[in-house]
């Protein structure tokens, strides 16, 4: 019976890792360590949260002693690793904290992991959850590869890649079981309105202006959060020691393209006339050191593993905005408080 700890759990890509795996792997006992910080929620989790075979600890990962303690008292098989800051305007506003939760956090947990295995790694794996930001910025052509060199550029990407370094330096010198993955934008239930795509629904909903930065010609590769988290399954079980694999959509759109799209699709939802969406795009001071272009080569993966992404985007879309119709309460709960503070710092400068 294998215990896997699953960190960042209650956040948008975690909460659906951990939905899968608790339904898949009913013999399998997952933990799901978060802190609860404002991007996560266990809402995301009610209906998985009574399962005989999951179990949920309040704790952060910039805690070492908290996380020895943990893996002493559970001596897990494996670990998935997603907490982290994730927001690159946050990163931009307030970096140190970044580099406490996404590189201190991950070398803590590196360590109690190494501590609780000793010198017995059979049977174990340390999962780390990365991103394509790490690669830096591509021009108008090419991908990111697996062995595409690293150029981060804004403070989330940095504290992402510099995780990554430790993540294989303690495979290298230690020995430790790890694969990693670094995966493009996901979209889907569940992700906090502080990124483009939720973002956008709550702002259309509400009638308020869409914020697009510069000309809304960067572009980004889009995967739909649910074939992510397959993806991860996948990795986790049969992806090979020290390797790396990259996890996208093949489904590039400039953001401008794609809040066009998400308008006229809004539009129909809400039964309004279309153009009454696209009325409220308002082109905003673009974001610092803004990357042009994301785009991934997950040849890798699809023919080691088999993995391939499964759904459309269109139709992924349509799911989405259907969820968060669907789900004004999750909505409302979520972008009151905190963040109604965050946004209006955010955008009243722009
Ligand atoms: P998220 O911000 O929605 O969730 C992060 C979760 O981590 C939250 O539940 C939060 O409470 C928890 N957390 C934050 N700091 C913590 C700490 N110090 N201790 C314990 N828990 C803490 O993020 P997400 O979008 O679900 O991303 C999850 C992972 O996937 C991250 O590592 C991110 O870098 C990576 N990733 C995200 C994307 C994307 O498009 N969202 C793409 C590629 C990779
Ligand atoms: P985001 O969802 O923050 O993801 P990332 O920066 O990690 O790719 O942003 C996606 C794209 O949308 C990015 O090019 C920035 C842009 N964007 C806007 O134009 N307006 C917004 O209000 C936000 C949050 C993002």
């Amino acid at each position: 019976m294998a215990k896997i700890l699953i960190t960042g759990g209650a956040g948008f890509i975690g909460s659906h890792v951990i939905r899968l795996f608790v339904r898949k792997y009913p013999d399998y006992r997952i933990v799901n360590l978060d802190a609860l910080t404002y991007a996560g929620n266990l809402e995301n989790l009610k209906d998985i949260e009574d399962r005989p075979n999951y179990t949920f600890i309040k704790g952060d990962i910039t805690d070492a002693g908290l996380i020895r303690q943990i893996f002493t008292d559970h001596r897990f098989d494996g670990i998935i690793h997603l907490a982290a800051e994730s927001h690159v305007d946050r990163s931009i506003a307030n970096p140190a904290a970044f580099v406490e939760t996404n590189v201190m956090g991950t070398v803590h947990l590196l360590n109690a992991a190494k501590a609780s295995w000793g010198d017995n790694f059979a049977g174990k794996r340390f999962y780390h959850i990365s991103t394509d930001e790490v690669y830096g910025s591509l021009g108008e052509t090419g991908f990111f590869t697996e062995t595409t060199a690293y150029d981060p550029r804004s403070p989330y990407s940095a504290s992402k890649a510099s995780s990554d370094h430790f993540v294989r330096a303690w495979y290298h010198t230690y020995g430790l079981p790890v694969v990693l993955s670094n995966c493009s934008n996901n979209y889907g239930s569940h992700q906090f309105p502080e990124k483009l795509i939720p973002l956008v629904i709550n702002n259309i909903k509400n009638m308020a202006e869409i914020p697009v930065y510069g000309k809304g010609e960067n572009v980004r590769d889009w995967l739909w959060v649910e074939d992510h988290a397959h993806a991860i399954d996948v990795i986790y079980h049969r992806g090979k020691d020290g390797e790396t694999y990259n996890i996208g959509g093949l489904n590039e759109w400039k953001n401008i393209d794609l809040v066009h799209l998400l308008c006229q699709i809004m539009d129909n939802k809400l039964g309004r006339a279309q153009g009454t969406s696209a009325k409220l795009i308002t082109f905003v001071k673009d974001r610092a050191g803004h990357d042009l272009r994301y785009a991934i080569d997950a040849s890798k993966l699809s023919n080691e593993l088999n993995w391939n992404p499964s759904i459309q985007f269109e139709e992924g879309l349509e799911k989405t905005v259907d969820w968060y119709l669907a789900n004004e309460e999750w909505l409302t709960h979520v972008t009151s408080g905190a963040y109604k503070n965050y946004y209006d710092q955010q955008y009243k400068q722009r």
